[in-house]
């Protein structure tokens, strides 16, 4: 199957697509580089272009027959969105717009789409199963809820198969510590802890130690890049027999902020200075995952089972490049 990433040099689109090109799929990536790395994807996939091109993008299906799209483009950070929602509603619900009409014009009938855990209504207690109410909590999340509609009715209109994947929290780095998280600014929480850990960073800020949570600290359920990318591979599969799913994709283990602070330090052997701040806006106490369904209907398991497993990946990854991608984009 010939396939086109978009968002693809970023960071799971671009682990998805060292996996595919090792397991000999053709792929073809479709960055504008705004956040992803040239050095991440090997060369010869990587073509130049932002989503609000439709007429290249158009072009781009069809020289390279493109047959099924993996949708990772688009603006990731909930603390974002509530300060700039309209960059949300433009660069992810109106350039997946794009893509989706680029899609129907050059018949091109399949898609996988990089979802979220946070289309789902937030909760204090239990996994979030894929029969969860929705109801997605700030702008990302609307966005993200926005597109995964979207793309079921162009489905339903046009015979197209997807897979929807609700990701839950993306995190670690390849086993040989070649490739891993680099956004700029860093928001994320491990990226964070490790910075610190390495001195580039004085302390982490704890948002919030008051939640309705055994240690205070929000919940998340950490799941490593490369068993993302694996899911994909799957979703490859099914969207090739023509068939559509929505499944959540995460280790079913919630780890708080304090736990991941703690099996980081033992990670790197040393303390980490941290202090306790207010609430970060849009976050939600808890999001763990149920995902029984993947792992029971395609087979599905996350390789790194534990937070100190896919800490170390990302440790070798963090020392190794302290300033993340030396290329230049
Ligand atoms: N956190 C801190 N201090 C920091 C950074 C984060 O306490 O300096 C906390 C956050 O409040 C949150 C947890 O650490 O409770 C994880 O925060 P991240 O910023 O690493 O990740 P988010 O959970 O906010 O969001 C990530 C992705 C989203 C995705 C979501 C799915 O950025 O795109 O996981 O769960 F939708």
């Amino acid at each position: 199957m010939r396939i086109l990433a978009t968002g693809g040099a970023g960071y799971v689109g671009s682990a998805m697509v060292r996996l595919l090109v090792s397991r000999g799929f053709e792929v073809t990536v479709y960055d504008n580089l705004s956040k992803g790395f040239r050095a991440a994807v090997p060369a010869d996939c990587l073509i130049e272009g932002d989503l609000a091109e439709g007429d290249k993008l158009r072009r781009v299906l069809k020289e390279h027959r493109i047959e099924v799209v993996a949708h990772f483009a688009g603006s990731i950070t909930v603390g974002e969105s509530m300060v700039n929602p309209r960059h949300y509603y433009r660069n992810n619900i109106g350039n997946s717009l794009v893509l989706l009409e680029a899609m129907q014009v050059s018949q091109v009938e399949k898609i996988i789409f990089s979802s979220t855990a946070t289309v789902y209504a937030p909760v204090s207690q239990g996994v979030l199963t894929e029969e969860s109410p929705l109801g997605p909590a700030n702008p990302y999340a609307v966005s993200k809820y926005t597109i995964e509609r979207m793309i079921e009715d162009f489905a339903a209109a046009n015979g197209w198969s997807y897979v929807l994947l609700r990701y839950f929290n993306a995190c670690g780095a390849s086993s040989d510590g070649r490739y891993g998280e680099a956004h700029d600014p860093e928001t994320h929480l491990i990226p964070q802890v490790l910075q610190a850990a390495l001195g580039q960073r004085e302390k982490i800020s704890i948002f919030g130690a008051d939640y309705d949570t055994p240690d205070g600290t929000c919940i998340r359920d950490y799941v490593h890049v490369d068993d993302l990318a694996e899911a994909h591979v799957l979703a490859l599969k099914a969207v090739e027999a023509g068939k559509s799913y929505t499944y959540n994709v995460g280790t079913g283990t919630g780890n708080s902020v304090l736990e991941v602070i703690r099996a980081a330090e033992e990670v790197v052997g040393g303390k980490i200075p941290t202090e306790i701040t207010g609430r970060r806006p849009g976050d939600t106490s808890r999001l763990v995952a149920g995902s029984e369904r993947i792992k029971r209907e395609w087979g599905w398991q996350p390789k790194y089972q534990t937070l100190t497993e896919i800490i170390e990946t990302a440790w070798r990854w963090h020392r190794e490049h302290p300033n993340g991608y030396q290329e230049k984009n």
